[in-house]
């Protein structure tokens, strides 16, 4: 009787079980958000995170890691150990290089970078540790929650959104992020002359942004003629760009300040 040596294939549960756990990390959903019926600008994903990546949360998440929880307000002078510190959220850094060349370009500023990608978090915590910085802070979950629940009216210095998810489908353009209820929280979170600067390689996505950002009663285009804006220096080429300019996409930044009340 011949005997089959290959191994069984691992069920899901053992699937998991094997993958790296970070007792003191990122929670699997901390605003306990998957009850409230909402439509998420991001798709739950399981991915592996690498040995790099795993050590650097284990070790750094109790340092520089924030759980968005939705349960109190944050003091960001606290958070940043400067009170003085204006700070910046960028909401969806992805794999982070980006953030944290913006942060060693700028250390007169905090960004409070935000996502739910388990491997970026490790990534960009483990960037931070390699090139000294000390002005980033990574929050894991909901961006909508952390702007809702967390933030005080008027604490941010500015708010970061490059290359969100374009969700091509037109079902699924309900999940974009740039909509003009995204817009009238953000704009209550934002000092009055903060920016909103986001970018984008999908074309129609640029045109509804600048369409939604145009009408938004709280914001104005920094931009005289109304349109976009030319690519500032400080925004160094991200990873979804990189991919997006090889396809031969174009990228169109859009700049919009915040009213004075
Ligand atoms: C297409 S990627 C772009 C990543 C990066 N900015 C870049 O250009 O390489 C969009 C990222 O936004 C994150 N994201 C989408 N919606 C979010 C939300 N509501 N809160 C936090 N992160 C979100 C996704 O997890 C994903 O990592």
């Amino acid at each position: 009787m011949s005997e089959n040596l290959s191994p069984t294939p691992a069920t899901a549960a053992e699937r998991t079980s094997r993958e790296p756990k970070f007792p003191a990390g990122p929670a699997a959903d901390p605003a306990g958000s998957h009850h409230e019926r909402r439509i998420r600008s991001f798709q739950p994903r399981r991915s592996r995170v690498t040995t790099g990546q795993g050590e650097s949360l284990r070790r750094l998440w109790p340092k520089w890691g924030l759980d968005i929880d939705g349960l109190s307000r944050l003091d960001l002078g606290e958070l940043f150990g400067d009170p003085e510190l204006p700070v910046v959220l960028e909401i969806g850094f992805g794999m982070g290089e980006a953030t944290a060349q913006m942060a060693a370009a700028d250390p007169g500023t905090g960004i409070l970078a935000c996502d739910v990608h388990t491997p970026g978090q490790g990534n960009l915590l483990g960037l931070a540790e390699r090139n000294g910085l000390t002005n980033v802070r990574v929050a894991n979950g909901d961006a909508i929650i952390l702007l809702r629940e967390m933030l005080a009216p008027d604490s941010l210095a500015g708010l970061r959104v490059y290359f969100p998810d374009p969700w091509p489908k037109k079902r699924h353009h309900k999940r974009r992020l740039i909509q003009p209820e995204f817009l009238a929280l953000a704009a209550t979170r934002l000092a009055p002359g903060a920016v909103l600067h986001c970018a984008t390689d999908w074309e129609p996505y640029a045109e509804q942004m600048l369409e939604v950002l145009s009408a938004a009663p709280d914001f104005e285009n920094t931009q005289p003629d109304g349109g976009y804006a030319p690519r500032p220096e400080f925004r160094p080429l991200t990873r979804f760009e990189g991919q997006g300019l090889d396809k031969g996409h174009v990228v169109h930044d859009l700049m919009f300040r915040r009213r004075a009340a």
